[in-house]
């Protein structure tokens, strides 16, 4: 459960996002509890958007309350923004998610973005990406083979029982990673037959983190680096 701090401190991640949300503007939203305090946000300050492209059944459910019109990403082309939280961040913007099983229509939603403003609170920011176990969608009849292969990586997977994702697939969390080439780790995970998404994001990272903490929230404007 999160403390009403932690919570507060995504509340002000969230707030510092709407800055960069135009009225009209065709939106992509990620999931959690960071994102659902953006949609509240949104609410509260009824800003208008054109529509909002969902990654998960659980936003979906909480844009329909919200009253933000849901539009589907194969009629409405790239979007020009894509905002979503993280389980972990480096500060290259490079990240890990899918703790709440959203990986794959995250990952597909940031791909047809042309920006992307990751929001977190400091808790989440590391040197190194690892010590959340990074979580990897597979097909069903593969999850046994998927792990073995893992396992020759460096990693301990664990599947995650009783978690079956939007799209009908089970969820293997890799422990013991301390993931020092994300690019080459994302590549080199995604290249396992059976894998449906790895959570890592390092080839689609965040253009933007926004890092909440106790008394300030910082902007790190990754894609302005070059
Ligand atoms: C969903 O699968 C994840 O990728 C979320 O983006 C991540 O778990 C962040 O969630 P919270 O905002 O609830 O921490």
């Amino acid at each position: 459960m999160p403390t009403d701090k932690s919570l507060e401190k995504k509340r002000r991640a969230a707030q510092a996002a709407v800055p960069y949300i135009e009225s009209g503007m065709l939106l992509g939203i990620g999931t959690g509890s960071t994102v659902n305090e953006l949609i509240e946000v949104l609410k509260e300050r009824k800003i208008q958007l054109r529509g909002a492209v969902s990654s998960s059944s659980q936003t979906s459910e909480k844009l329909k309350a919200a009253r933000i019109p849901e539009l589907d990403l194969n009629t409405t082309g790239d979007l020009p923004l894509y905002i979503d939280g993280a389980d972990e961040a480096d500060a290259d913007g490079v990240l890990i998610k899918g703790g709440g099983a959203a990986l794959t229509r995250e990952k597909v939603v940031a791909a047809a973005s042309k920006r992307f403003i990751c929001i977190i609170d400091d808790s989440k920011l590391v040197p190194v990406l690892g010590r959340f176990p990074l979580p990897v969608e597979v097909i069903p009849m593969a999850r046994s083979y998927v792990a073995r292969q893992i396992v020759k990586l460096g990693g301990q997977p664990v599947w995650r029982e009783g978690t079956v994702t939007d799209n009908g697939n089970p969820i293997l969390d890799v422990h013991n990673l301390k993931i020092t080439d994300p690019k080459a780790l994302e590549s080199a995970l995604n290249q396992i037959a059976g894998v449906v998404t790895v959570g890592l994001f390092a080839w689609r990272r965040a253009d933007i983190l926004i890092v909440a903490g106790d008394s300030d929230v910082r902007v790190l404007d990754i894609g302005a680096r070059g």
